[in-house]
């Protein structure tokens, strides 16, 4: 990515806004009430912001859109925007305020004055994570952008309540950084190195090469990545912030770091899509980041599975019997539901040797996900309401997409297998449940799970409120939340 934006809290300083030469924002009320920093403005501009807040054009904006004012007489700006946001905003109203200023950012810097808004810390998370760019492949020079200043009451106050934010956004950065680099830059090796960078952070970092993983039996994991060069790999990260003995919650991510489908080979057209088939990999990685950065105080493992799906003289075919570590065998009908059979390994190695409170994992796991969701919610799959009620809410206070979806007995019949345990696809029906199925059969029926599938969310192709098209970072923040509000001593 290109470096994030800088963004500095200041007292308000009415003085410093005539001469300001970029683009100042001005926070105006639905109702149309103006700050006193807005009406600083207004007088300068000799009424300006009124005549624009009293027309149609404003009166029709969504809570957090804006508009411009370009070259105002009056202000040394080359632009006044119009922001609309409540004094009463909730978080979520300020971050996509935020976001709208970091949409198109100006050459020339941005002032905001936020003054008294109770969520300037909200507005400038959602102004950092819309701002993203993922230039690293560019050769060209990228646009220059100013930094941003926030003008606002009590700059310590906002910057104390910003600095959890801040880990939070680089989590996601670091997300996105890994969902959209191409496989042939983030190759297993490469990512596991990336993780273990990640040691400077506090973070205990592992990794499991092939040689330990044949020893664990992890005879699936390795089925998936034995027609590739690179080796594949598991990365356990563990943070313990929390009470020394309390069980932690266990974050496990699919790691495909490009998937051809293997001998089930993909169709060409869309296949560049499967550089994201780590997704769920990158979300475990960007959490633990987070929790590290902002030195949480839970226990909470994340394990990846790292492989590379690929159709190769040594790759598995369909037809294959593999051994789980489990020790369940699994016949392999499609080279291509891959995802399973990584997640079978990885979740049962967590439950072994972590005896976790909880397990989440996520993966991009069903081109199924998409055809019932779209990109609009993850698929969430849990063998416990409550645990899985405390993410939804999660979820739903971050604003980001979860909807549940079922599991059963018939959705698990169609998982049997002539001549092993299981087969590793159920069938075009309800793909994406029987996907489901398959993984629950290696979680202890004990552990709280909860399965996210996501497919459709990971990554989108037109741009979002809070995430410019491609990676989008989802799950960053509802993980964290959960840790916050269900796993962190206060
Ligand atoms: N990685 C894909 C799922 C996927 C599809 C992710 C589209 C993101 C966008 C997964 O490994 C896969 O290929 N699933 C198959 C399963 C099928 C063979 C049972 C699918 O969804 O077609
Ligand atoms: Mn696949
Ligand atoms: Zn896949």
């Amino acid at each position: 990515m290109t470096a994030p934006a800088a963004i500095q809290f200041t007292e308000a300083d009415p003085e410093a806004i005539a001469g300001f030469a970029g683009r100042v924002t001005v926070l105006v009320d639905s109702d149309g009430k103006l700050s006193p920093l807005t009406r600083r403005v207004n007088r300068l501009t000799r009424g300006a912001v009124e005549r624009c807040v009293a027309g149609a054009a404003f009166a029709a904006l969504k809570p957090g859109d804006a508009l411009d004012l370009a070259y105002p007489a009056g202000l040394a700006a080359e632009a006044v925007q119009v922001l609309k946001l409540d004094r009463r905003a909730g978080a979520d109203e300020a971050r996509r305020a935020g976001a709208t200023i970091g949409a198109k950012r100006p050459e020339g810097g941005n002032l905001v004055l936020a003054g008294p808004h109770p969520r300037a810390h909200e507005l400038s998370f959602g102004l950092a994570l819309r701002d993203y760019d993922f230039a690293d492949h560019k050769t060209a020079a990228p646009k220059a952008k100013g930094p941003v200043t926030l003008m606002v009451s009590k700059p310590e106050e906002v910057a104390a309540a910003a600095g959890p934010l801040a880990a939070l956004a680089e989590g996601v950065f670091f997300t996105r950084d890994l969902v959209n680099e191409p496989a042939n830059v983030l190759t297993t090796d490469d990512f596991a190195a990336r993780l273990a960078a990640m040691q400077e952070l506090g973070l205990e970092v592992e990794i499991l090469e092939e040689e330990d993983l044949a020893e664990l039996g992890m005879g699936a994991l390795l089925g998936v990545g034995q027609g590739s060069e690179s080796p594949s790999k598991v990365v356990v990260m563990q943070w313990m912030g929390g009470e020394k003995d309390a069980a932690p919650l266990a974050l496990v991510g699919k790691g495909v770091v490009f998937d051809t489908g293997g001998i089930s080979i993909k169709p060409a057209g869309g296949m560049e899509d499967m550089t994201m088939d780590m997704g769920g990999a990158g979300t475990v990685s960007g959490v633990m980041r987070t929790l590290a950065l902002r030195k949480a105080k839970a226990n909470v493992v994340g394990l990846v599975g790292l492989v590379e799906n690929m159709p190769d003289g040594r790759a598995q075919r369909p037809g294959d019997v593999v051994v789980s570590m489990k020790g369940d065998t699994v016949e392999v009908i499609n080279t291509d539901a891959e995802g399973r059979l990584v997640l079978a390994d990885v979740l049962w190695y967590a439950q072994e040797r972590f005896k976790p409170a909880g397990i989440v994992d996520l993966a991009t796991l069903t081109g199924a996900i998409i055809i019932a969701l779209g990109h609009e919610h993850t698929g969430v799959f849990s063998n416990n309401d409550a645990f899985c009620d405390s993410f939804l809410a999660a979820a739903k206070a971050e604003g980001e997409g979860a909807w549940r979806m079922p599991l059963g007995d018939a959705y698990d019949k169609m998982l049997k297998s002539r001549v092993a345990d299981m087969k590793n696809v159920g069938g075009r029906p309800g793909g994406s449940i029987t996907a489901a199925q398959f993984i629950q059969r290696f979680i202890k029926p004990e552990v709280p799970w909860i399965h996210l599938d996501i497919a459709g969310t990971a990554s989108v192709k037109s741009d979002l409120p809070l995430s410019p098209k491609g990676a989008t970072g989802w799950g960053v923040m509802a993980l964290n939340r959960l840790v916050m509000d269900k796993y962190e001593t206060k």
